[in-house]
Protein backbone atom coordinates (compact mmCIF):
# COMPACT_ATOMS: atom_id res chain seq x y z
CA UNK A 1 0.00 0.00 0.00
CA UNK A 2 1.74 3.08 -1.25
CA UNK A 3 0.75 6.06 1.00
CA UNK A 4 1.83 9.73 -0.43
CA UNK A 5 -0.21 12.01 1.49
CA UNK A 6 2.47 12.22 5.11
CA UNK A 7 5.19 14.02 3.18
CA UNK A 8 4.98 17.11 5.11
CA UNK A 9 4.36 14.89 8.24
CA UNK A 10 7.77 13.21 10.16
CA UNK A 11 9.25 10.41 8.74
CA UNK A 12 9.83 7.59 10.86
CA UNK A 13 12.16 5.00 10.64
CA UNK A 14 12.17 1.95 12.72
CA UNK A 15 15.45 0.17 13.29
CA UNK A 16 14.81 -3.73 14.31
CA UNK A 17 17.93 -6.51 13.92
CA UNK A 18 16.74 -9.65 16.06
CA UNK A 19 20.23 -10.14 17.48
CA UNK A 20 21.65 -7.65 19.83
CA UNK A 21 25.39 -6.24 19.36
CA UNK A 22 25.06 -5.74 15.61
CA UNK A 23 24.94 -1.72 15.98
CA UNK A 24 21.48 -0.39 15.99
CA UNK A 25 22.06 2.58 18.45
CA UNK A 26 25.24 3.27 17.26
CA UNK A 27 23.17 3.18 13.36
CA UNK A 28 20.18 5.24 14.83
CA UNK A 29 23.04 8.18 16.63
CA UNK A 30 25.00 8.19 13.41
CA UNK A 31 22.06 8.68 11.01
CA UNK A 32 20.35 11.29 13.32
CA UNK A 33 23.60 13.05 12.99
CA UNK A 34 24.08 13.49 9.23
CA UNK A 35 20.56 14.51 9.48
CA UNK A 36 21.03 16.98 11.80
CA UNK A 37 23.48 18.29 9.99
CA UNK A 38 21.67 18.54 7.27
CA UNK A 39 19.08 20.67 8.55
CA UNK A 40 16.57 18.56 9.98
CA UNK A 41 15.10 18.56 13.10
CA UNK A 42 15.49 14.96 14.25
CA UNK A 43 13.85 13.09 17.98
CA UNK A 44 15.75 9.24 18.47
CA UNK A 45 13.10 7.13 20.82
CA UNK A 46 15.69 4.69 22.40
CA UNK A 47 12.58 1.86 22.24
CA UNK A 48 15.35 -0.77 24.18
CA UNK A 49 12.42 -0.83 26.29
CA UNK A 50 14.41 -1.20 30.15
CA UNK A 51 17.87 -1.50 29.00
CA UNK A 52 17.76 2.24 26.86
CA UNK A 53 21.85 3.23 26.41
CA UNK A 54 21.51 6.33 23.71
CA UNK A 55 21.96 8.58 26.40
CA UNK A 56 25.39 7.03 26.74
CA UNK A 57 26.40 7.83 23.14
CA UNK A 58 25.62 11.70 23.74
CA UNK A 59 27.11 11.60 27.93
CA UNK A 60 23.47 13.18 28.24
CA UNK A 61 21.65 12.53 31.84
CA UNK A 62 18.36 10.85 31.63
CA UNK A 63 15.60 12.76 33.55
CA UNK A 64 13.05 10.85 32.94
CA UNK A 65 11.97 7.98 30.89
CA UNK A 66 9.19 6.06 28.61
CA UNK A 67 7.82 4.31 32.17
CA UNK A 68 7.35 7.70 33.77
CA UNK A 69 5.31 9.05 30.96
CA UNK A 70 3.21 6.04 31.25
CA UNK A 71 2.51 5.35 34.63
CA UNK A 72 1.11 9.32 34.54
CA UNK A 73 4.26 11.00 36.12
CA UNK A 74 5.56 13.16 33.08
CA UNK A 75 4.58 14.44 29.90
CA UNK A 76 6.25 13.15 26.79
CA UNK A 77 7.54 16.98 26.33
CA UNK A 78 9.34 16.68 29.82
CA UNK A 79 11.25 14.00 28.88
CA UNK A 80 12.69 14.89 26.14
CA UNK A 81 16.89 15.34 26.55
CA UNK A 82 18.49 17.73 23.88
CA UNK A 83 21.87 16.74 23.21
CA UNK A 84 24.59 19.08 22.84
CA UNK A 85 24.68 19.30 18.76
CA UNK A 86 20.76 19.50 18.84
CA UNK A 87 19.58 16.36 18.65
CA UNK A 88 16.70 15.55 21.00
CA UNK A 89 16.41 11.70 22.13
CA UNK A 90 13.83 9.97 24.55
CA UNK A 91 14.97 7.05 26.94
CA UNK A 92 13.02 3.91 26.99
CA UNK A 93 14.07 3.66 30.71
CA UNK A 94 17.04 1.21 32.20
CA UNK A 95 16.13 -0.43 35.09
CA UNK A 96 14.70 -3.55 36.03
CA UNK A 97 11.45 -2.35 37.46
CA UNK A 98 10.64 -0.44 34.02
CA UNK A 99 11.16 -3.87 32.41
CA UNK A 100 8.72 -5.46 34.10
CA UNK A 101 6.23 -2.38 33.63
CA UNK A 102 5.94 -3.06 29.74
CA UNK A 103 3.80 -4.65 27.84
CA UNK A 104 2.14 -5.25 24.39
CA UNK A 105 -0.70 -2.66 25.70
CA UNK A 106 2.30 -0.22 26.65
CA UNK A 107 3.78 -0.51 23.11
CA UNK A 108 0.64 0.75 22.04
CA UNK A 109 0.31 3.62 24.30
CA UNK A 110 3.42 4.49 24.21
CA UNK A 111 3.29 4.76 20.24
CA UNK A 112 0.13 6.64 21.04
CA UNK A 113 1.45 9.21 23.02
CA UNK A 114 4.06 10.59 20.76
CA UNK A 115 1.33 12.48 19.08
CA UNK A 116 2.03 14.97 22.00
CA UNK A 117 5.13 15.72 19.90
CA UNK A 118 3.09 15.56 16.04
CA UNK A 119 4.69 18.58 13.80
CA UNK A 120 7.97 19.46 16.18
CA UNK A 121 10.17 16.87 14.24
CA UNK A 122 11.48 16.21 10.47
CA UNK A 123 12.29 12.55 11.45
CA UNK A 124 11.82 10.18 14.29
CA UNK A 125 14.46 7.29 14.50
CA UNK A 126 13.14 4.35 16.52
CA UNK A 127 15.53 2.27 17.92
CA UNK A 128 14.01 -0.47 18.72
CA UNK A 129 15.07 -3.41 21.06
CA UNK A 130 16.57 -7.00 19.95
CA UNK A 131 14.43 -9.79 19.84
CA UNK A 132 11.05 -10.72 18.04
CA UNK A 133 8.42 -10.06 21.13
CA UNK A 134 5.25 -8.18 20.36
CA UNK A 135 6.73 -4.89 21.51
CA UNK A 136 9.53 -5.05 18.43
CA UNK A 137 6.56 -6.33 15.99
CA UNK A 138 4.16 -3.36 17.37
CA UNK A 139 7.05 -0.87 17.23
CA UNK A 140 8.12 -1.88 13.74
CA UNK A 141 4.77 -2.26 12.32
CA UNK A 142 4.24 1.42 13.48
CA UNK A 143 6.91 3.33 11.54
CA UNK A 144 6.95 4.16 8.03
CA UNK A 145 10.23 3.08 7.15
CA UNK A 146 11.15 -0.10 8.56
CA UNK A 147 14.84 -0.94 8.11
CA UNK A 148 16.41 -4.34 9.56
CA UNK A 149 20.17 -4.26 10.02
CA UNK A 150 22.46 -7.08 10.61
CA UNK A 151 26.12 -8.35 10.22
CA UNK A 152 27.84 -11.00 8.23
CA UNK A 153 28.00 -13.16 11.45
CA UNK A 154 25.95 -16.24 11.38
CA UNK A 155 24.46 -15.15 14.12
CA UNK A 156 22.81 -12.29 12.76
CA UNK A 157 21.98 -13.48 9.78
CA UNK A 158 19.71 -16.32 11.33
CA UNK A 159 18.53 -13.68 13.48
CA UNK A 160 18.06 -11.17 10.91
CA UNK A 161 16.10 -13.50 8.66
CA UNK A 162 13.82 -14.17 12.13
CA UNK A 163 12.71 -10.95 12.46
CA UNK A 164 12.02 -10.25 8.96
CA UNK A 165 10.09 -13.80 8.84
CA UNK A 166 7.82 -12.42 11.84
CA UNK A 167 7.63 -8.87 10.17
CA UNK A 168 6.14 -10.43 6.92
CA UNK A 169 4.12 -13.54 7.82
CA UNK A 170 2.37 -11.87 11.25
CA UNK A 171 2.49 -8.20 10.67
CA UNK A 172 1.99 -8.49 6.83
CA UNK A 173 4.43 -6.18 6.28
CA UNK A 174 5.98 -5.15 2.88
CA UNK A 175 8.81 -2.77 1.60
CA UNK A 176 11.32 -4.22 4.43
CA UNK A 177 14.76 -2.30 3.87
CA UNK A 178 18.14 -4.51 4.97
CA UNK A 179 21.07 -2.66 5.59
CA UNK A 180 24.22 -4.54 6.31
CA UNK A 181 26.44 -3.04 9.09
CA UNK A 182 30.09 -3.54 9.59
CA UNK A 183 31.03 -4.64 6.14
CA UNK A 184 34.67 -4.28 4.75
CA UNK A 185 33.84 -2.65 1.40
CA UNK A 186 30.78 -1.81 -0.57
CA UNK A 187 30.74 -4.73 -2.31
CA UNK A 188 30.70 -6.86 0.72
CA UNK A 189 27.64 -5.09 2.01
CA UNK A 190 25.68 -5.39 -1.96
CA UNK A 191 26.71 -9.60 -1.41
CA UNK A 192 25.62 -9.89 2.06
CA UNK A 193 22.08 -7.93 1.21
CA UNK A 194 21.92 -9.91 -2.10
CA UNK A 195 22.45 -13.44 -0.48
CA UNK A 196 19.31 -11.83 2.41
CA UNK A 197 17.51 -10.80 -0.68
CA UNK A 198 17.97 -14.46 -1.99
CA UNK A 199 16.76 -16.12 0.88
CA UNK A 200 13.79 -13.92 1.51
CA UNK A 201 12.44 -14.19 -1.96
CA UNK A 202 12.61 -18.40 -1.79
CA UNK A 203 11.00 -18.68 1.55
CA UNK A 204 8.84 -15.57 1.97
CA UNK A 205 7.72 -14.65 -1.40
CA UNK A 206 8.83 -11.14 -0.60
CA UNK A 207 11.88 -8.66 -1.69
CA UNK A 208 13.84 -6.61 0.69
CA UNK A 209 14.93 -2.83 -0.89
CA UNK A 210 18.48 -1.85 -0.41
CA UNK A 211 19.53 1.97 0.23
CA UNK A 212 23.48 0.74 0.82
CA UNK A 213 25.54 -0.87 3.56
CA UNK A 214 27.56 0.35 6.85
CA UNK A 215 31.39 -0.17 6.81
CA UNK A 216 33.38 -1.34 9.63
CA UNK A 217 35.27 1.26 11.32
CA UNK A 218 36.92 1.09 14.76
CA UNK A 219 35.94 4.73 15.08
CA UNK A 220 32.43 3.42 16.49
CA UNK A 221 33.84 1.91 19.47
CA UNK A 222 36.34 5.05 20.14
CA UNK A 223 33.26 7.06 19.91
CA UNK A 224 30.68 5.48 22.25
CA UNK A 225 33.47 5.66 24.64
CA UNK A 226 33.98 9.34 24.80
CA UNK A 227 30.47 10.19 24.47
CA UNK A 228 30.00 11.33 20.57
CA UNK A 229 28.29 10.12 17.45
CA UNK A 230 31.71 8.88 15.17
CA UNK A 231 30.55 11.04 12.15
CA UNK A 232 31.12 14.11 14.69
CA UNK A 233 34.75 12.96 15.40
CA UNK A 234 35.96 14.88 12.44
CA UNK A 235 38.35 12.56 10.48
CA UNK A 236 35.47 10.07 9.38
CA UNK A 237 34.94 10.60 5.60
CA UNK A 238 34.17 7.54 5.07
CA UNK A 239 31.58 6.86 7.63
CA UNK A 240 29.87 10.40 6.76
CA UNK A 241 29.48 9.40 3.02
CA UNK A 242 28.17 6.00 4.01
CA UNK A 243 25.14 7.83 6.02
CA UNK A 244 24.88 10.12 3.52
CA UNK A 245 24.42 8.01 0.32
CA UNK A 246 21.88 5.73 2.67
CA UNK A 247 19.59 9.05 3.19
CA UNK A 248 20.04 9.64 -0.32
CA UNK A 249 18.59 5.93 -1.15
CA UNK A 250 16.02 6.37 1.79
CA UNK A 251 14.53 9.37 0.28
CA UNK A 252 13.65 7.57 -2.96
CA UNK A 253 11.78 5.26 -1.24
CA UNK A 254 8.04 5.15 -1.52
CA UNK A 255 6.85 4.61 2.40
CA UNK A 256 4.48 1.14 2.43
CA UNK A 257 2.42 1.15 5.62
CA UNK A 258 1.68 -2.46 7.63
CA UNK A 259 -2.10 -3.14 7.12
CA UNK A 260 -2.71 -3.60 10.93
CA UNK A 261 -0.41 -0.72 12.47
CA UNK A 262 -0.87 1.96 15.14
CA UNK A 263 1.17 4.39 13.50
CA UNK A 264 3.45 7.24 15.13
CA UNK A 265 1.78 10.45 14.42
CA UNK A 266 -1.14 9.39 13.52
N1 LIG B 1 29.94 -0.10 11.48
C1 LIG B 1 30.54 -0.46 12.62
N2 LIG B 1 31.88 -0.72 12.64
C2 LIG B 1 32.50 -1.10 13.77
N3 LIG B 1 31.89 -1.26 14.95
C3 LIG B 1 30.58 -1.00 15.01
C4 LIG B 1 29.83 -0.59 13.86
N4 LIG B 1 28.54 -0.41 14.25
C5 LIG B 1 28.48 -0.69 15.56
N5 LIG B 1 29.69 -1.04 16.03
C6 LIG B 1 30.04 -1.46 17.40
O1 LIG B 1 29.24 -2.56 17.76
C7 LIG B 1 28.94 -2.54 19.15
C8 LIG B 1 27.45 -2.72 19.37
O2 LIG B 1 26.78 -1.59 18.86
P1 LIG B 1 25.37 -1.11 19.40
O3 LIG B 1 25.00 0.05 18.56
O4 LIG B 1 25.37 -0.94 20.87
O5 LIG B 1 24.47 -2.38 19.02
P2 LIG B 1 22.92 -2.66 19.33
O6 LIG B 1 22.27 -1.35 19.64
O7 LIG B 1 22.39 -3.31 18.09
O8 LIG B 1 22.90 -3.60 20.49
C9 LIG B 1 29.49 -1.22 19.68
O9 LIG B 1 30.71 -1.49 20.33
C10 LIG B 1 29.73 -0.39 18.42
O10 LIG B 1 30.80 0.51 18.57
MG1 LIG C 1 21.16 -0.73 21.34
Amino acid sequence: MLDTTRQNQTQVIGIGSGKGGVGKTTFAVNLATVLNTQGKRVLIFDADLGLANIHIAFKNRVEGTMVDVLEGRKTLKEIVIETENGIHIVSGGNGLDEVLSINKQSATQIIQSFSELDGEYDYLIVDVSAGIDDNVMTFMAGCDHKIVLGTEEPSSIADAYALIKMLTKKEHITGLIYVPNKVRNSRNGQKLFESMNQIVKKFLGESLQFIGSINFSSDYNQAWSRGVPAVSMGQSAIIERDYEELIESLNTIEVELAPNRVSFFQ
